[in-house]
């Protein structure tokens, strides 16, 4: 095979407050071809995810910061295009922590194969993948959801949050979601089944919350954080559980956000705030895939996904997670599969 050019998006400078496109800046390349043990992959679909925001931030946090100059990585499902590995194929499909590019030369054992029988192959950047099992492990681990309970999730209609509300549904519980717009919550009621929907984004949240709410919370999935948080903390009822997975509304701030301090809230309810990565969990990921897929065959599982197409997309759908555009997860198509 003769050399192939890949594109490449690399972080161009660490943005300030709330990225914009200037922050990225585009390059070419030309690929070796394969030696022993790699393969040559084209890129198919690629996951924008809030956490990359931080590692554009160069501040400590539980992965390496990206550097100035060079590409973004993230989760990227490619399929192979020539191989020098005796695991991999012509035509399999993988998934794996690559760049933001149209091609990969990689080592096989950077990778995982994917069955592409199993469900559509872009589920494994979402329901199936890194944010469902964000889900899967943060609700049942540390919420524990109980029949009956009243379970609260903020950014519910997002990667996360949906799968968040939909096991918590299979548990027996009572479902509050918090979203943006009047969009999302008519899908979360009328698609997903949640029992209430409010928009934090409404004058009026507060009440509209602690309506929602009549017998408190006893669970909270914070996603988002800030003053949403503070508002659903309020309500919490003794025993209270909160799994920490993100805290999205502070990620584009340029100075420490000051909020109500709440260990009070805590000690005076016996409640328990736990923050976790889903890396965490690293040992259990099989469990937790084997379940997702079987929600999602007998259909007590569904997903949406918010598909963007083009390569050179990438960067805007990444901003665009800040701004609210995705109903659930947000992909970049960026090729269609050469063997089906
Ligand atoms: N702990 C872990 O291992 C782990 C793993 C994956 C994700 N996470 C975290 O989980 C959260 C959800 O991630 P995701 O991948 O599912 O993203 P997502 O919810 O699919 O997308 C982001 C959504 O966040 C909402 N949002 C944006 N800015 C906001 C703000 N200022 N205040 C309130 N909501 C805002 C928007 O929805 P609206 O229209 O509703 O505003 C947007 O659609 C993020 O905080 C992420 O960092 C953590």
């Amino acid at each position: 095979m003769t050399s192939i050019t890949t594109k490449q998006i690399r972080l161009a400078k660490r943005p300030k407050g709330m990225p914009e496109k200037s922050d990225f800046e585009w390059n070419k390349m030309a690929l070796e071809n394969p030696d022993t043990g790699e393969v040559l992959l084209k890129t198919l679909y690629v996951s924008v995810d809030p956490y990359m925001r931080g590692r554009m931030s160069d501040s400590k946090s539980y992965v390496k910061p990206y550097e100035v100059g060079k590409m973004i990585t993230g989760g990227v499902i490619a399929e192979v295009i020539d191989s020098k590995s005796s695991d991999l194929q012509k035509g399999d499909v993988v998934i794996g922590d690559l760049g933001w590019q149209t091609y990969h030369l990689v080592p096989e054992n950077q990778l995982r194969k994917i069955n592409p029988e199993q469900a559509p192959i872009s589920t494994h950047l979402g329901v199936l993948g890194m944010p469902g099992m964000t889900a899967y492990f943060g609700l049942l681990d540390i919420g524990k959801p109980k029949e009956g309970e009243t379970v609260v999730v903020s950014g519910a209609a997002g990667a996360v949050g949906t799968v968040v509300g939909q096991i918590a549904k299979i548990a027996g519980a009572k479902v509050v979601g918090i979203a943006g717009t009047q969009e999302k919550i008519n899908y979360l009621k009328n698609d997903l089944h949640f029992d209430e929907v409010v928009n934090y984004k409404s004058e009026n949240f507060r009440d509209e919350l602690k309506q929602a709410c009549q017998d408190g919370i006893d669970v909270y999935y914070d996603n988002v954080g800030g003053e949403v948080s503070d508002s659903v903390l309020r309500l919490i009822n003794k025993g209270a559980r909160i799994p920490v997975c993100g805290q999205i509304s502070l990620y584009n701030l340029e100075k420490p956000d000051l909020g109500p301090r709440i260990q009070s809230q805590l000690l005076i309810n016996s409640a328990l705030m736990k923050g976790f990565i889903v890396s965490d969990y690293g040992a259990h990921f099989e469990e937790a895939i084997q379940d997702l897929a079987k929600w999602l065959n007998e259909g007590r599982l569904t997903y949406r996904e918010t598909v963007v197409e083009g390569f050179n997309n990438i960067p805007d759908a990444f901003l665009g997670l800040f701004k609210g555009e995705n109903i659930g997860k947000y992909i970049v198509k960026v090729a269609d599969r050469e063997v089906n």
